[in-house]
């Protein structure tokens, strides 16, 4: 059986309330009944005082004496709620207080207590049951008045606790049944706050089931909560959008790629069909043909390589990394670059003790790719400037061109897969929107940041930065 957490924390709750009211009640009873029982014990004895002093002072002066005295001493120290006792040295009872039957009866003398009163000891309080009722009896040493050193006997005085015992009992039912209604109280408002504190996680399951089901727009829905719960609910809607997003980006990504795949295999298929249906018997037909199957078969390898870049770069976590001296690097890469180039202008802007550590490959795959871009939107007289620095965050490279420049429409997309701008400006047709995508991984993959600025039919500028580490 799986208890509610709303139920854990009220009995939890309930529980704390019980064990603290209890110890409480604990401490208010005992302290009250030890109050009453001392109360009652200093009563007796201020009681007997003056009494035992008189006598001590007049007719009593040694053991004989008490023992004509005694019954008249008894007699004087009991009252109607206190009896006396008065014992000679050995214990031995010398007389007895009651006379009357409404005057209570003495409790029996306890010997060890007596004798710890024969050595002297003044403040001797005990209780003590005798047929199911409660004394409290105090022993007094009969000291001489010539010599108080001297102990002729000991007077017992004892007092019944039943009517303490009632008023005590009486008060423990009142505590009882505060306790008790003091808990129910408690529990009705302990259930009513941890129920309208969390009642909104029940509502917070049930959207999580339904997101879980397939139904990623839902959201959980708590304005008004700033506390904890709406914190989470915050973080949980957040972490949904960004799946949504993600599952967005991954449907559109296999349209595309689906889409893209579909053309160049439509052709290839076209052209099959043309050849099956006897245009093979025509020499000039027939190479024309397989020369466009070529085209296209050659365009389809080069997408998956760079479809199969992208997906590795994306899963790839534990980079190699190494210390490179940029300058160098360049100096390596300019001479693919001016291959590349076909004619335009290179040129290479940057302080040669530079050092940055990253993947030298990916690096050259990045510089690759834009130098790829810029060749197909410049004309061959153009120039094509590379460039790097060292900033206070870290590391910035650019590569800029003055050709065709990108259009603001197309300007915020063109790290997407895919996607490509006018073709009436590349001079290839047919790339397969896939470059700067890899670029921007590439980048992102070594710790860096990307973007681009341009300006249309004036110059392209992509600038990306690494942390210095
Ligand atoms: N240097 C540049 N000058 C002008 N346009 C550019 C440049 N680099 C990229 N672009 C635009 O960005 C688009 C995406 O580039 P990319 O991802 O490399 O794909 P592709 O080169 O295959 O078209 C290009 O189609 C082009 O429109
Ligand atoms: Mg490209």
């Amino acid at each position: 059986m799986t208890i509610s957490l709303k139920m854990r924390l009220s009995l939890l709750h309930l529980l704390l309330l019980m064990i603290l009211l209890s110890i409480f009640s604990y401490g208010i009873f005992t302290g009250t009944r030890n109050f009453l029982i001392q109360n009652t014990a200093v009563r007796l004895r201020a009681q007997a005082k003056p009494v035992i002093d008189r006598w001590m002072n007049g007719s009593i002066k040694d053991s004989s004496s008490l023992s004509k005295e005694a019954s008249l001493l008894a007699v004087d120290l009991t009252s109607r709620d206190t009896a006396a006792l008065v014992m000679d040295k050995a214990g031995v009872i010398l007389a007895k207080g009651k006379r009357l039957p409404s005057e209570p009866v003495p409790a029996p003398p306890n010997p060890s207590y007596f004798s710890k009163s024969l050595s002297g000891e003044n403040e001797i309080t005990y209780i003590t049951k005798e047929k199911d009722e409660m004394f409290l009896v105090t022993l007094i040493p009969l000291r001489k008045a010539s010599d108080p050193s001297k102990v002729v006997g000991i007077v017992q005085l004892s007092t019944s606790l039943s009517p303490l015992n009632g008023f005590l009992n009486r008060q423990k039912t009142r505590l009882i049944l505060g306790i008790l209604l003091i808990l129910t109280a408690g529990a009705l408002i302990g259930f009513w706050i941890t129920y309208v504190s969390l009642k909104e996680l029940t509502g917070m399951v049930e959207t999580c089931n339904q997101i879980a089901a397939g139904n990623l727009s839902k959201r959980i829905n708590l304005p008004r909560r700033t506390d904890e719960i709406g914190q989470l609910a915050d973080a949980f809607n957040n972490m949904i959008k960004r799946i949504e997003e993600l599952f967005e980006t991954q449907a559109r990504f296999v349209a595309n790629a689906a889409h893209e795949l579909r053309t160049p295999l439509s052709a290839l298929q076209g052209s099959l069909e043309v050849l099956m249906r006897g245009a093979q018997d025509d020499p000039q037909a027939s190479r024309r043909l397989t020369q466009g199957m070529y085209r296209e078969i050659t365009r389809l390898t080069r997408m998956c390589e760079q479809l199969l870049d992208l997906t590795r770069i994306t899963k790839s976590t534990d980079i190699h990394k190494e210390k490179i001296n940029i300058k160098s690097l360049f100096n390596e890469f300019l001479h693919y670059a001016e291959i590349m180039a076909e004619g335009r202008k290179i040129v290479i802007n940057g302080s040669s003790g530079l050092v940055f550590t990253g993947n030298p490959d990916f690096l050259k795959q990045i510089l690759f790719n834009l130098t790829d871009n810029a060749v197909q939107h410049t004309e061959q007289n153009e120039m094509i400037t590379f460039t790097w620095k060292q900033s206070e965050s870290g590391i910035i490279f650019s590569v800029s061109d003055n050709g065709c420049g990108i259009s603001p429409e197309d300007l915020p997309h063109i790290f997407e897969p895919f996607y490509r701008g006018d073709p009436s400006r590349s001079r290839r047709s047919g790339g397969t929107g896939l470059g700067l995508a890899i670029v921007k991984n590439l980048v992102e993959a070594n710790g860096g940041h990307i973007k681009a600025e341009s300006i249309l039919l004036k110059k392209t500028v992509i600038t990306f930065s690494f942390p210095s580490t």
